[in-house]
């Protein structure tokens, strides 16, 4: 590693809300690159502090509380846990996974916020929010919902358009709405502490120029806020879960969300370095013993030669790279991110991954269907991962990686090596004759690897890190495919066994290369070279086996993925796609009520299409005779798209007798055939359940 201005590195991963469990759009956007980034660092010996945890405060979790009628604690305890699982699961190695209703961190957020007070950073505010009359609550963020003003979108929130990427406050919504009655909000008086961004404004744009190495998309968005021009913006709520403002007169308020979220990290960087957390807390913040620090929390945010990164979704940026450097600006004892690699969104066959719309492969879920195939997950996220544009992931993808890349090029090349030195010498590594000229070439092109999957981690481009790892596999494969020591093994032994030796060579390699992308089947391999040296700076020699050293037996890296466990996948999303096509029904709202005598003036009858026939010149319009016990007569009804004439004839319906007469095309049309209607215009009549007599009143 190049870089020395750096002793140690702080590395975050965004926490996420603690309202729902985690599925691969997370994986992808964050925790697998951060954990690639993180490993290779270990690999390479560094000090690194790998930070996340669960953002347990702000409206989602109240929602959902809500929803399922439990509170907002036993919502996040319960999380919590799901989450932190998944992430341990699928090798995701933070030093801590803490969390934001932890007492560290509410003392943690409550001084920061004390701090900034104090120095008078903050200007407070008398304004007019929205409130809520039937629910008697302040409308925050979440708790509202209306139509964005950049992009039209009736969904957007109070504090952020999902769809233009937009930040707002409830205010600049138009036809506001609350999300807890469904009622449209009034304004009321009430006192914040903003944060004045447009008098920082200047700090900030000095701190975003001096990083244009940033991603274009992270440093675009930056660049198009501060052109827009900062405004100062509220640090507490009107609120009740949440830590609450450290000052006098603040009763009913919490410090603002992403106030305390990003603080989040300090907090669990205090815990990890703090020699007298319980055995409990450790357990619950899945408190990694392996990856102890060596130094004082301090160290890792507050200096010089700290290299603190934050990988985070595109959605967080505005918070990452502005307004958290602002709060950390202005308490001026922290060091600010020397890169933010956002990622862009992953979709999921074409279509964005929804929590709501259950729109998302769950990472239990994948476990349970895929289990111990979480490098599959890993290499797939990665080699797909949405760093300069959103991305798809679908499964037949899935099941094309894994198998004509992780099955027949990384795994056979390795299955091969070891197969043969197992039936060949018994397990042993074996130095035969001399290296031919085509060997030194191939190790030569071996050695080059390291340091170019190394530079491209450094960037923090890690789909092109894992195309130059998979390029090593290929190289072992072609080698030996070129090689042919099968063919020479009757006739030069020797030979066969340098053959064996530079491809065992190359697989000790790639399981030092590997440990950053695919931890477990690198574990694997290691477990399989019987090999103790792992560190990244031994890769690219070609003496990582010594002679006569002793292989354990060959197990199978990846397995082929069949077709049937793929369309189980595919199956399980459209049952998903079906359910929410039939809950995404608007219906039209109840209308006012009807006296019982009103009802009672409709004359409604079951009757008997007799005759049906298009009119002509029309697209919509049938003329039909119907039998109604009373009489024969003609009604003109709108339904000729839906139904052909010769279907319909001997169809019992429902008939309004008594409605006025009208003239339609000429036509003077008797009466209404009753129609039920879906949400998608689809038409279907309203029949008795068995046949009855023309004339039957129906009431
Ligand atoms: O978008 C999210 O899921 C947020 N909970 C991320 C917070 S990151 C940090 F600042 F804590
Ligand atoms: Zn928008």
């Amino acid at each position: 590693m190049k870089d020395h201005r750096f002793k140690r590195y702080t590395v975050t991963a965004a926490l996420p809300y603690t309202n729902g469990p985690v599925h691969i759009g997370h994986l992808a956007g964050v925790y697998v690159p951060a954990d690639i980034y993180v490993r290779y660092l270990r690999s390479n010996k560094k000090d690194v502090v790998f930070i996340s945890g669960s953002d347990e405060h702000g409206v989602p979790i109240t929602l959902k509380a809500k929803k399922e009628g439990i509170t907002p604690q036993q919502v996040v305890d319960k999380y919590h846990r799901i989450i932190g699982d998944s992430f341990r699961d699928f090798g995701i190695s933070f030093n801590i996974y803490h969390r934001t209703s932890s007492r560290t961190h509410h003392q943690t957020a409550s001084d920061f916020f004390k701090t900034l007070y104090d120095k008078g950073v903050f200007t407070e505010e008398e304004t007019e929010q929205y409130y809520d009359e039937k629910a008697n609550q302040f409308l925050a963020d979440r708790y509202i919902v209306g139509t964005c003003p950049n992009c039209n979108n009736e969904n957007a929130y109070g504090d952020q358009c999902e769809k233009c990427g937009s930040s707002l406050s409830p205010t600049e919504l138009i036809n506001p709405r609350s999300t807890l009655s469904g009622d449209k909000p009034v304004l009321r008086k009430t006192t914040n502490w903003f944060l004045p961004l447009d008098k920082m404004q200047p700090e900030i744009e000095a701190y975003i120029d001096s990083h244009k190495e940033w991603r274009p998309t992270v440093y675009g968005q930056c660049k198009s806020w501060l052109n827009g021009g900062l405004h100062p913006r509220a640090m507490t709520r009107d609120l009740d879960w949440g830590v609450k403002v450290p000052i006098a007169g603040a009763d009913g308020k919490v410090l603002y969300v992403w106030f305390d979220a990003p603080i989040g990290y300090i907090s669990a960087t205090k815990d990890l370095c703090n020699p007298t957390l319980s055995e409990q807390e450790k357990t619950d913040y899945y408190f990694n013993e392996t990856f102890k620090p060596s130094e004082q929390w301090e160290n890792y945010w507050q200096s010089e030669d700290t290299k603190l990164v934050h990988f985070i979704g595109k959605d967080n940026i505005v918070f990452h790279c502005i307004i958290f450097p602002a709060m950390l600006m202005a308490h001026d004892k922290f060091i600010l991110a020397d890169n933010v690699p956002a990622n862009e969104f992953l979709n999921l066959e074409g279509d964005k991954i929804s929590t709501s719309r259950n729109w998302a492969v769950w990472l239990h879920e994948y476990l349970e269907d895929f289990p111990n195939k979480q490098d599959v997950l890993r290499y797939v996220l990665t080699a797909t991962a949405p760093e300069t544009k959103d991305n798809d992931f679908t499964w037949k993808d899935f099941q094309a990686r894994n198998n004509n890349e992780l099955v027949a090029i990384f795994g056979n090349f390795i299955n091969r090596v070891l197969v043969l030195s197992h039936k060949y010498f018994e397990g042993k590594v074996m130095f035969g004759s001399e290296p031919t000229n085509t060997d030194q070439e191939i190790i030569a092109e071996l050695k080059a690897y390291p340091a170019k999957i190394a530079s491209s981690i450094e960037q923090y481009r890690f789909r092109e890190a894992l195309s130059e790892f998979m390029n090593v596999a290929r190289l072992g494969n072609k080698y030996l495919a070129d090689a042919e020591p099968w063919k020479l093994i009757k006739t030069d032994e020797e030979r066969v066994k340098t053959i064996l030796n530079i491809g065992l060579q190359i697989a000790a390699n790639l399981a030092i290369l590997a440990q950053p992308f695919l931890p477990f089947s690198a574990d694997k391999l290691v477990a399989m070279l019987n090999l103790d040296i792992k560190d990244w700076d031994q890769a690219g020699r070609v003496d990582l086996l010594a002679d006569g050293h002793q292989l354990n037996e060959a197990e199978l890296l990846f397995e082929k993925i069949e077709d049937d466990a793929i369309e189980a996948q595919m199956q399980k999303l459209m049952n998903t796609k079906t359910t929410n096509e039939q809950e995404e029904v608007i219906l039209p709202a109840a209308k006012t009520n009807i006296t019982y005598e009103q009802f009672l003036t409709m004359d409604i009858r079951v009757g008997t299409i007799l005759t049906a026939e298009k009119i002509a010149k029309t697209k919509k319009l049938l003329k039909l005779t119907v039998g109604t016990g009373i009489d024969q007569r003609t009604v003109v009804s709108g339904i000729a798209e839906h139904f052909e004439p010769e279907q319909i004839v001997g169809k019992q319906v429902s008939i309004v007798l008594n409605l006025e007469p009208r003239e339609i095309k000429g036509i003077l049309s008797q009466g209404m055939i009753l129609m039920a209607e879906n949400a998608k215009g689809k038409l279907s009549f309203v029949s008795p359940g068995e046949k009855l007599a023309n004339g039957s009143v129906i009431r």
